[in-house]
């Protein structure tokens, strides 16, 4: 393959990368290498609550508009990102629950239309929605975020339902970080999912968010726990691909980042239920990494000046293995 639509196509799979809006609408090399290597997005915050309404009953749908209407024109499919999260919560809503002016059943009201409104606005132009992010902790207990802990448990089953009826066409995912190899919070997922399709709730598909650093072994066993959620039925995505590093930068990191990102796309084709892998940020000059890790970064499949790093080749050179 030339690029990595090309390999995405002979794969029968989609090719992703997270998107900054802004960064889309200023830079016309990253715009070129965007449209050019991938066949799908996903808005890295344009879709967030706090994006989409910062004020109560405000919208401000242009960035998460833009990228729709750009994925549209370069024959792209869009990942929604994300309805029902702990953080990037606008203000009003999280001080409105702390202050007490807003009540349970009215966060329960406030929720549904927040789904509703925005998966309604994108029917039909939405692959896939990640519904629930991050609901589990690293010790398998159920998160305590405002959701949990206001509207209990039954937050989750109402957020698929709600979801589905607003498009009942979109693939409904779970998604998640650690998922590739912690152990409870895997097995709690997996109940999760049990318990939700025992209900008769809609959901479709299991995102992995691959967040890994070369400091850290390769999660060996992915693969197979890719396989637990595809029995269950459920379509299996890499949602948020990186592979960061403990700076500085040398040819041998970049070695080892290179296996990271070809194991993972060989433990996804190896998967039939894996129909995605999107990378969260494709160049190392707009990526979240540097902001979050102190020392870290060169997370992405692509440098600062957008030239293809080794984990880039490597990964055109990835078969699907039989
Ligand atoms: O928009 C403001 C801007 O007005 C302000 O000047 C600037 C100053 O800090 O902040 C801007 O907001 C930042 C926002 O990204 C938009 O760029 C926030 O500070 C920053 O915290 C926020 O970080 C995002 C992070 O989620 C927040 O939780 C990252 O870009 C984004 O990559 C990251 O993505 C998450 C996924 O959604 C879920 N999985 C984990 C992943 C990585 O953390």
């Amino acid at each position: 393959p030339r690029d990595l639509r090309q390999l995405a196509q002979q794969n029968g799979i989609n090719i992703g990368s997270a998107v900054d809006v802004a960064v889309l609408r200023d830079e016309a090399d990253y715009r070129k290498v965007l449209n050019r290597e991938f066949n799908q997005v996903t808005a890295e915050n344009a879709m967030k609550w706090e994006s989409v309404e910062p004020q109560r009953g405000v919208y401000t749908w242009d960035d998460a508009d833009a990228l729709v209407e750009s994925a549209r024109r370069n024959h792209q499919q869009v990942r929604g990102h994300t309805l029902v999260w702990h953080n990037q919560l606008p203000a009003w809503l999280t001080t409105g629950v702390e202050d007490g002016s807003i009540d349970a059943t009215e966060l329960r009201a406030i929720l549904r239309d927040h789904i509703t409104t925005e998966v309604r606005r994108y029917k039909g132009k939405i692959r896939a929605w990640d519904v629930v992010n991050e609901v589990v902790e690293e010790d398998g207990t159920m998160r305590q975020s405002i959701w949990l802990k206001h509207l209990g448990p039954g937050y989750i089953a109402d957020a698929f339902r709600w979801a589905h009826r607003a498009d009942p066409h979109a693939k409904l995912f779970i998604n998640d970080y650690n998922l590739e190899w912690n152990a409870p919070k895997i097995e709690t997922t997996l109940s999760i999912v049990k318990d939700l399709q025992a209900q008769g709730v809609p959901i479709h598909g299991i995102g992995f968010q691959g967040h890994l650093g070369i400091q850290y072994d390769y999660p060996a066993d992915w693969a197979n726990v890719m396989r637990r959620f595809a029995d269950l039925g459920l379509e299996v995505a890499i949602t948020e691909l990186d592979v960061r590093m403990v700076l500085p930068v040398t040819p041998e990191k970049l070695a080892t980042q290179a296996t990271y990102y070809s194991r993972a796309l060989t433990d996804c084709l190896s998967v039939k239920a894996c129909r995605e892998m999107t990378v969260w940020g494709f160049t190392d000059r707009h990526s979240w990494v540097p902001g979050w890790f102190e020392g870290e970064g060169a997370a992405c499949l692509l440098d600062e000046n957008l030239a293809p790093k080794p984990a880039y080749q490597a990964l055109l050179t990835v078969k699907r293995p039989r």
